[in-house]
């Protein structure tokens, strides 16, 4: 089954085509985050024109690159929610006019949902064959793992921070949330205060990086929120006034780097902790991580580390698909089928699980 998937819910504008829910035939993503650099953040205006913008070339670009007509896919699908409302209105109202248009199925995906999925995409096995021809390293990259359940999931993202519970497909139980900063918001934050640009998580994490170079031991201490707390929740506002403090009042000229390395290093140690709190007690086969933060190198690391340590298979989407992307949205439309009337479906900016 080929899925089209539409995903318009802050600034990218995105579609991607997946067989299957795994296998990506095209995932063309298109970002107006270039447009916001000055203001240091989303401008929602600014976004939505974008979206209107980019939303017809880039769906027939992802055609072209999978080399299909629009008849040809069995469906289309569109994250409807949690987001901007003026982005969200864009893709839900072109994927309902494809629907009605082409007489095709139309598939509402929650936007968080998808982060999750993006786990399960893979590479054409074509291509994984065609690189096991190519390099005896890779002769072993037969067969491509996947998450089992019980999992556990953690979704970091611009918007939103939560730990899942996942017993089987479209089985989704809220453990925990921020109570206040979501992850990505505070990265973005604290890139501002640097001095970094828009988005901030890889300008942090490219500084952070550069203080690990030198080796120097870290003088900078910063909290880290909530992480011996019983409950699954999060809260990282604190930690984002510290850094705030730290560099604002502070009498002598701080170390941006050494800042950058320790709120890393404090952001990844929470996360971290809770998410494997959570695994054990729920002994869970599998761990996978989606969203923004997702794509930052520490976080990969240390929560690999871990997996290894307790047992658990550890998953994050590739690095581009842990980010905002179409290809995520149809993955997860065909796990869940969530099939809706086109004439009904309506923007949800809040919706959550
Ligand atoms: O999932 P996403 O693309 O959009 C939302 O759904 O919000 O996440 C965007 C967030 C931004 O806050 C961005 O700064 C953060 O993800 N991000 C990162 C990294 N790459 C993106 N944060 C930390 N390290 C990164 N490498
Ligand atoms: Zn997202």
């Amino acid at each position: 089954m080929k899925i089209l998937g539409l995903e318009t819910t802050c600034d990218e504008t995105s579609v991607g085509i997946v067989q299957d829910g795994k296998k990506v035939l095209s995932n063309v993503v298109s970002t107006s985050a270039d447009l916001h650099k000055k203001y240091g953040g989303i401008v929602p205006e600014v976004a939505a024109r974008e979206q209107v913008k980019l939303m017809v070339p880039v769906i027939d670009e992802s055609l072209r690159l999978a080399r299909q007509k629009i008849c040809e896919v069995d469906a289309i699908s569109v994250a409807y929610g949690p987001g901007l409302i003026g982005s969200l209105l864009v893709g839900v109202e072109a994927a309902k006019t494809l629907a009605v248009i082409l007489d095709k199925p139309l598939i509402a995906v929650n936007h968080l949902v998808g982060h999750v999925y993006a786990n399960w995409l893979t590479v054409d096995s074509s291509q994984l064959m065609l690189m096991s021809k190519k390099s005896s390293v890779n002769r072993e990259l037969k067969t491509v793992n996947l998450p089992e359940f019980p999992l556990v999931a953690l979704i970091v993202s611009g918007g939103h921070t939560d730990l899942i519970l996942m017993r089987e497909f479209g089985d989704f139980k809220l453990l925990g949330s921020t109570r206040d900063d979501a992850t990505g918001e505070v990265f973005d934050k604290v890139a501002r205060v640097l001095g970094l640009g828009y988005p901030g998580g890889p300008a942090v994490e490219h500084l952070a990086r550069q203080f690990t170079v030198h080796g120097s031991q870290s003088t900078v201490k910063l909290p880290r929120p909530m992480i011996n707390d019983e409950s699954f929740d999060f809260s990282f506002s604190g930690l984002k006034t510290a850094v705030v403090n730290l560099v604002n009042r502070s009498s002598s000229i701080v170390n941006r780097k050494q800042v950058a390395h320790e709120f890393q290093n404090a952001i990844v140690d929470v996360l971290v902790k809770k998410t494997f709190r959570a695994a054990k007690k729920h002994q869970v086969k599998s761990i996978v991580a989606g969203g923004g933060v997702a794509a930052n190198s520490e976080l990969r690391r240390r929560m690999s580390e871990a997996g290894q340590k307790l047992g658990v298979d550890v998953f994050f989407p590739s690095k581009g698909l842990s980010v905002d992307n179409g290809a995520m949205i149809a993955a997860a439309a065909f796990f869940e089928k969530n099939f809706v009337d086109p004439l009904k479906l309506q923007a949800d900016p809040g919706l959550h699980f």
